[in-house]
C-alpha cells in the first residue's frame, strides 16, 4: 500500500491539465466513487493495527494533494479564459454598444444652451402641482376647460393637487420667490389625459421661458424668439406671429417658423403652407404678475412655452411621437453622432 501511495503522490505532483476536461478526468481517476483514493480507503481494513496510524496519515496526505492540485489547476485555467462551463471571458473587447443621449435630451440641452447665451438661467418646479400654481395664479377662469377632468390628472386623495399640465407653473414659483429682473427657462415633464397616438401622448416635455423687467415689450419678445429660431434651425429661418389666446398672456400669439424641411416652398411636413407652429407666447398678463407679488405698474414681461417633442420631430423629421418613449435601440442609435 505504501508503494502505491508513493507512486500516486508522484503522479499527482507531476500532473498538469490543458483544459477542464483533462482536469475532470484527473479528479474522477483519483476521487471518483470507483477512484484510486476510495479504493485505498477500502483496503485500509487490511492494514495491520500497528501500521494504521502512519498509513492513515499517508492516505490523507494523498487525498489532500489531489484536492489541492485540482484547485490550483482550475484557478490557472479560469484565468486563461478557458472556462468552458461559464463561457465568460472578461478580456474580450466589447461588441460596441455605447450609450448615447436620448434625442429629447439632445434638443432640450441645445435649447438651454441657446437661451443661456443671452442670459437666461434654468429653473425647475415640481411635477405634482397645486391648483394655484398650475391654474389660478395663471389667470385661468374657474370654468376654463383646461381644468376639466378630461385634460388633467388629479391626485385622488387631494383634489387640490394634480400632475402639472404645463411648465407655466414654474413661472409662478419663480416670480413668487424673486423680484425682477427675471430671465429664466424651465424645462420639464408635463402630463395630460390624452389618448396616445402618433401626435399626442399623456406625458411630454416642455420648455417655458419668462422675462420680467422694467420696459419689457413685445419687440423684445420677437427679437428673442427670432434669435432662438435661427440658432435652433438655421440662419435663413423666418418667423411669423399669429394672434392667439392664453389666459396668462395678453396679447398672446403663436409663433411659426419657416419649414426647415422645404425652406418654405411647401411639403408634407408643413402641409404645403411653408410654415410650422412651434410655440405659444405673449406678454405676461398683469393679473399674473400681481398674483405672484410683482408690481404690474412698474414691471412688464413676456413668456413663451414650447413642446420639446414637437421641435425634435421637426428637427430630425420624426413622424411618430411614440418612438420617443419606446426606447427601441434601432431608433436611439440613429442619434449617436449628435451631441
Ligand atoms: N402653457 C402653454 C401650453 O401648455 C404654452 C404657453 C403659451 C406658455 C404661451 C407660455 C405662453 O408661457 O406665454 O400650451
Amino acid at each position: 500500500m505504501e508503494e502505491k501511495i508513493a507512486s500516486y503522490l508522484k503522479e499527482v505532483a507531476g500532473f498538469s491539465a490543458e483544459n477542464l476536461e483533462q482536469l475532470e478526468a484527473f479528479r474522477i481517476r483519483f476521487l471518483g466513487k470507483k477512484g484510486l483514493v476510495p479504493a485505498l480507503f477500502a483496503d485500509f481494513k487490511t492494514v495491520a493495527p500497528e501500521d494504521r496510524k502512519a498509513m492513515g496519515q499517508r492516505l490523507n496526505e494523498l487525498k489532500t494533494a489531489v484536492q489541492e492540485k485540482i484547485v490550483a489547476l482550475k484557478e490557472g485555467l479560469d484565468q486563461k479564459g478557458e472556462v468552458t462551463g461559464s463561457k465568460l471571458d472578461v478580456s474580450l473587447p466589447s461588441a460596441g454598444t455605447l450609450g448615447s443621449r436620448h434625442p429629447l435630451s439632445i434638443v432640450r440641452n441645445e435649447i438651454i444652451d441657446i437661451f443661456s447665451r443671452i442670459g437666461f438661467t434654468v429653473s425647475e418646479g415640481p411635477e405634482i402641482e397645486d391648483d394655484f400654481h398650475n391654474f389660478t395664479a395663471l389667470n385661468f377662469p374657474e370654468e376654463h376647460p383646461a381644468r376639466d377632468m378630461q385634460d388633467t390628472f388629479f391626485i385622488e386623495k387631494d383634489p387640490d393637487l394634480a400632475l402639472r399640465t404645463h411648465t407655466s407653473s414654474v413661472q409662478v414659483r419663480v416670480m413668487e420667490h424673486s423680484q425682477p429682473p427675471i430671465r429664466t427657462i424651465s424645462p420639464g415633464r408635463v402630463f395630460r389625459n390624452e389618448a396616445i397616438s402618433a401626435r399626442a401622448h399623456c406625458i411630454f416635455h416642455q420648455i417655458e421661458g419668462l422675462y420680467v423687467d422694467e420696459h419689457v415689450s413685445f419687440t423684445d419678445l420677437k427679437q428673442t424668439l427670432f434669435y432662438f429660431a435661427r440658432e435652433l434651425f438655421s440662419e435663413t429661418t423666418k418667423i411669423r406671429f399669429r394672434p392667439s389666446y392664453f389666459p396668462f398672456t395678453e396679447p398672446s400669439a403663436e409663433m411659426d417658423v419657416s419649414c426647415n424641411i422645404c425652406g418654405g416652398e411647401g411639403c408634407n411636413i408643413c402641409k404645403y403652407t411653408g410654415w410650422v407652429e412651434i410655440l405659444g407666447c405673449g406678454m405676461v398678463d398683469p393679473n399674473v404678475l400681481e398674483s405672484c407679488g410683482i408690481d404690474s405698474n412698474k414691471y412688464t414681461g413676456f413668456a413663451f412655452g414650447m413642446g420639446i417633442e414637437r421641435i425634435t420631430m421637426l428637427k430630425y423629421q420624426v413622424n411618430d411621437l411614440r418612438l420617443f418613449f419606446e426606447n427601441d435601440v434601432r431608433f436611439l442609435n440613429q442619434f449617436k453622432s449628435a451631441r
